[in-house]
């Protein structure tokens, strides 16, 4: 139902309710955009969680659309491992935006923005949606996803393929996932060699704007 109609019912019983009218009651489920950067053969990070091999492509001066994207989400979702690497690849960069960091364990939290959430993602779904939070950056890592994935909660893929092949490494898709069929919305290819390709949920109608 999800997926198809971004409409989030508030309470399953409210919904079955006929004395109400509980359809007004429903609530917009924000966005999922997943936006991140994979190896052409289709990993994260190197086997030791690394990405210094993108550094060459984040110092090109070209930001790949990042600032357009920085200004349409208002908030952000992260895997404890994730949260927990970011200090290493410099300075805080959410100053302002909600942020969740899935963790089981009770992580030390550093900003004020961090909500450290032991919540399944559809249920930390409808608190951004009763804060009314429209838009929401999964920001990875691989494990993050593949819960996401598994609740049918992402509704964009933004993925920058970088030229590299790295061989092995954290892989963007856990398998086994879900079967998903994707509509292409958009590719750039930028002279770095990054393609970035955008992909929505859904059937491809054959009308494909490159
Ligand atoms: N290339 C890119 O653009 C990009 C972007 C983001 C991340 N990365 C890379 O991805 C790597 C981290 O990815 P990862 O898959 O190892 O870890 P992750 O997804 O960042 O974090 C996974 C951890 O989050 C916690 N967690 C809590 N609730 C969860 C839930 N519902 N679903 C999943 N995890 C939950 C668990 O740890 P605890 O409960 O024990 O805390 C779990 O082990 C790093 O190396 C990072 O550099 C790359």
């Amino acid at each position: 139902m999800f997926a198809q109609t971004g409409v989030f019912p508030l309470n399953q019983e409210l919904l079955g309710c006929e004395l109400h009218n509980c359809a007004a009651l429903e609530i917009r489920m924000p966005e999922v955009v997943l936006y991140i950067a994979a190896s052409l053969d289709g990993y994260i990070a190197t086997p030791d969680g690394g990405v210094k091999w993108l550094a060459a492509f984040e110092n090109s001066g070209e930001d790949y659309g990042y600032s357009t994207f920085y200004e349409s989400f208002d908030a952000v979702l992260m895997g404890s491992r994730t949260y927990q690497q970011l200090p290493e690849l410099g300075e805080w960069s959410f100053t302002g935006k909600p942020c969740w960091v899935f963790s089981r364990r009770p992580l030390k939290v550093e900003q004020p923005e961090v909500t450290l959430t032991t919540q399944s993602p559809h249920e930390v779904m409808s608190e951004l949606a009763a804060r009314n939070l429209q838009r929401a950056w999964l920001l990875g890592g691989a494990e993050l996803v593949a819960s996401f994935r598994a609740q049918g909660l992402i509704t964009e893929y933004v993925v920058s393929i970088i030229p590299v092949i790295l061989g092995a490494g954290i892989p963007l898709f856990i398998s086994p996932g879900p079967t998903e069929d994707l509509k292409l919305v958009e590719s750039t290819p930028y002279p770095s060699g990054l393609v970035q390709l955008r992909y929505l949920p859904g059937k491809d109608d054959t009308d494909c704007r490159l």
